[in-house]
């Protein structure tokens, strides 16, 4: 049997305090908001699986498509040691790297990071299985949180796919691009997925799916503060609404009540009004040009090596170097 374990930072009650701390913070605000990583409890990482799958949810099998054709070219130019991955989810992806990753001889360690401890245990056990020499050390947390300590010998590879760095607003992704820089030492690497601009249509149908499992999955934040906080939403009550908002070049995804309704939230010791019609913003996810990924990533230390897309063009996988 090989070598797995999975830690966990940050307590249950941790937790708890920050859902509290974001909800009494985005339902008091004047446009109420709640931060999208609330979606991932075990019934949320499920549905995300299955909007993946998804014949509108075309991003998926794009950065999949790309990861097939370039993961030997990744390889080749880190020859990473350890192949670190934030916001792992259920890993499959990750799969066409552990192999030309393996297949060059380099890789020992593969640390998986999610803030789902059901998706990221099942994903740690899946790999384990199957890559009987690597070990495998997965951490639950919030990885904004749980960076500052990498392991893994060096050169690592820090990976965050799936284009979830559009779920950042705009000043929290050059945070968040400085705090991956500086848990880094020049010559390391970073593969980041975005997600590119492109027809409206097109976008709001991958938000907007006709069997409504995107729907549900926007509601399911909705059943999460009703389970941790003991909230009495009645998600049946909020329609799901996706937005293309052209000026910043993001989806915006937002709950809109239907009718008049008090929701009350013990757990944050908060009541609710919604007048009908009120919606609440429970994501973005931003759309990029090459030149915009280009610049963020230089901003926070990195150089643009390459920048590969899908034969459609419609997501890209950006390998940049850590550089002083
Ligand atoms: C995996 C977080 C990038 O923004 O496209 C899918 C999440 N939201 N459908 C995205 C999501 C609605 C997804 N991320």
């Amino acid at each position: 049997m090989s070598d797995v374990r999975v830690e966990t930072h940050g307590s249950t009650e941790d937790v708890t305090e920050a859902l509290r701390a974001d909800v009494r913070e985005g339902l008091s605000a004047t446009r109420k908001w709640l931060p999208s990583k609330w979606f991932y409890d075990a019934r949320g990482s499920e549905l995300f699986e299955r909007i993946t799958a998804l014949p509108e949810y075309y991003p998926t099998r794009a950065e999949r498509e790309i990861l097939r054709v370039r993961s030997g070219a990744v390889a080749a130019a880190t020859g990473a040691h350890t192949l670190v991955e934030l916001g792992s989810g259920s890993s499959e992806k990750t799969r066409s790297l552990l192999d030309a990753l393996r297949g060059n001889g380099t890789l020992s360690r593969f640390v998986p990071m999610d803030v789902s401890a059901s998706a990221l245990t099942e994903a740690a056990d899946a790999v384990s299985r199957d890559y009987p020499d690597l070990s495998v050390h997965g951490v639950v947390g919030d990885f904004t949180a749980s960076l500052a300590a990498l392991p893994g010998s060096r050169p690592r590879l820090v990976a965050f796919l799936g284009g979830t760095i559009g779920n950042f607003p705009p000043d929290e992704r050059a945070k968040f691009l400085a705090s991956v820089r500086d848990v880094l030492t020049d010559g390391e690497w970073f593969l980041l997925g975005t997600d590119i601009v492109k027809d409206p249509a097109t976008l709001v149908r991958a938000y907007d799916d006709a069997a409504g499992v995107t729907a549900e999955f926007n509601r399911n934040v909705l059943h999460v503060l009703n389970a941790r906080l003991g909230a009495d939403f009645d998600p049946g009550l909020f329609a799901h609404v996706a937005h293309w908002d052209a000026d910043n070049e993001w989806i915006e995804m937002r709950l809109r009540a239907r009718a008049d309704t008090t929701v009350r939230i013990p757990g944050a010791g908060l009541e609710v009004s919604f007048a009908a019609g009120e919606e609440i913003r429970t994501e973005v996810s931003a759309k990029f040009r090459e030149e915009g990924v280009r610049a963020e990533l230089a901003g926070a230390g990195f150089a643009l090596r390459h920048f590969w897309t899908d034969s459609g063009r419609r997501f890209a996988v950006s390998l940049a170097e850590a550089v002083s």
